[in-house]
């Protein structure tokens, strides 16, 4: 099969699209025949820092093929699979500790981040899974509902639009801030309020915020007090500004404070989120974003577009064109 591969770490000029053995499945197993899939933040972070990313993943070798989110075709089950069989449409996540979906074939154990995938949705949409991932993790932790007043900063970018959409299901009221090129976007998206952060309206909105969710790390203490109000809790998927919002983090646990928060997906819920994903999706309660798309010949310059950190929504990977 096609794979895009790494024989070692660096720059995307590493990344080599080659012949690789087809992956054959384990008993708890689904091969998928892979359709789309995306670059995204953690593949770029995992090229670039492959020990921190291992060391949080538990993983002790290094993987040859990245990529997290996918949509495709079961190609064939192990013996002992019951909830997936071959030609079944699916779509999710791929686990940390095995090759990724930036190749034609991948295994996932069938109790893994993997479900039907949405009716409505193409293969080349249905790749949207990971940035709604992680911003559920605030979303849910902090009950987001409609009493509250959301600031989504950095709205645009695949976790931003997934923490916005997911807000609006739940009825909040969300500001979104982004560039001003974004403002349309968040708009369609069902914000209340889009603010350029580029633009005085930004300095000037009020101190009546519930939750600040950073949604791209870019924030910095002076600002996000300021658009708090009394009670309100800061929240990033991110490090924050010269890794700050970690002292925050390690400050808040100390002193018991709830004020600073960097939520993770609970351990062993990212079955249920993609299901429930994908019955939000069926309901046209959720939308994909895609900015780009390319074809596996040119990951490379996927890769070297998505570390511009200019990318809104997703970067598709057409695997079958
Ligand atoms: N918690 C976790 O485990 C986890 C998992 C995945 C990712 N992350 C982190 O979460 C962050 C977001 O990931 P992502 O995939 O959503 O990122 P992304 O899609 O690459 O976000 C890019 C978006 O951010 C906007 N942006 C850039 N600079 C900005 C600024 N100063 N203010 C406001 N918006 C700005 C960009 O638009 P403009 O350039 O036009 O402003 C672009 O639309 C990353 O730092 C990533 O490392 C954390």
């Amino acid at each position: 099969m096609k794979a895009a591969t790494i024989a070692r770490y660096g720059s995307p000029g590493v990344i080599e699209v080659r012949d690789v053995p087809t992956p054959v499945p384990g008993a708890d197993e689904v091969l998928i025949r892979v359709h789309a899939t995306t670059v995204n933040r953690t593949d770029c972070g995992e090229l670039l820092h492959p020990t921190l990313i291992g060391f949080m993943s538990g993983r002790r070798s290094r993987r040859r093929i990245l990529g997290m989110d996918f949509s495709g075709i079961v190609e064939a089950v192990g013996a002992g699979v019951g909830l997936f069989r071959p030609g079944d449409y699916v779509f999710g996540m791929c686990p940390f500790r095995k090759d990724g979906a930036q190749a034609e074939y991948f295994c996932m154990p069938e109790s893994g981040a993997i479900a039907p995938m949405p009716r409505n949705l193409r293969f080349d949409e249905a790749v949207l899974c990971e940035g709604a991932y992680y911003a559920n993790a605030s979303v849910e932790k902090f009950d987001y509902g409609p009493c509250h007043k959301v600031l989504i900063y950095g709205a645009s970018g695949a976790i931003g639009t997934a923490a916005l959409q997911l807000a609006k299901i739940r009825g909040a009221e969300v500001t979104a801030v982004v560039a001003g090129r974004h403002l349309a976007l968040v708009r369609s998206l069902g914000a209340d309020f889009a603010v350029d952060y580029t633009a005085d309206a930004f300095n000037t909105l009020g101190r009546h915020h519930d939750f600040v969710f950073d949604a791209v790390g870019k924030l910095g203490i002076g600002r996000w007090r300021r658009l708090l109000k009394p009670g309100g809790v800061f929240a990033s998927t991110d490090r924050g500004p010269w890794s700050q919002n970690l002292f925050f983090l390690l400050w808040a646990k100390i002193t018991g404070s709830r004020r600073v928060d960097v939520p993770l997906p609970k351990r062993g819920s990212a079955q249920a989120f993609v299901n429930d994903l994908k019955d939000k999706i069926e309901a046209g309660q959720y939308v994909p974003v895609i900015d780009r798309r390319y074809p596996l010949a040119d990951i490379a310059d996927a890769y070297r577009y998505v570390q511009t950190g200019e990318k809104a929504g997703v970067v598709v990977i057409d695997i079958v064109q």
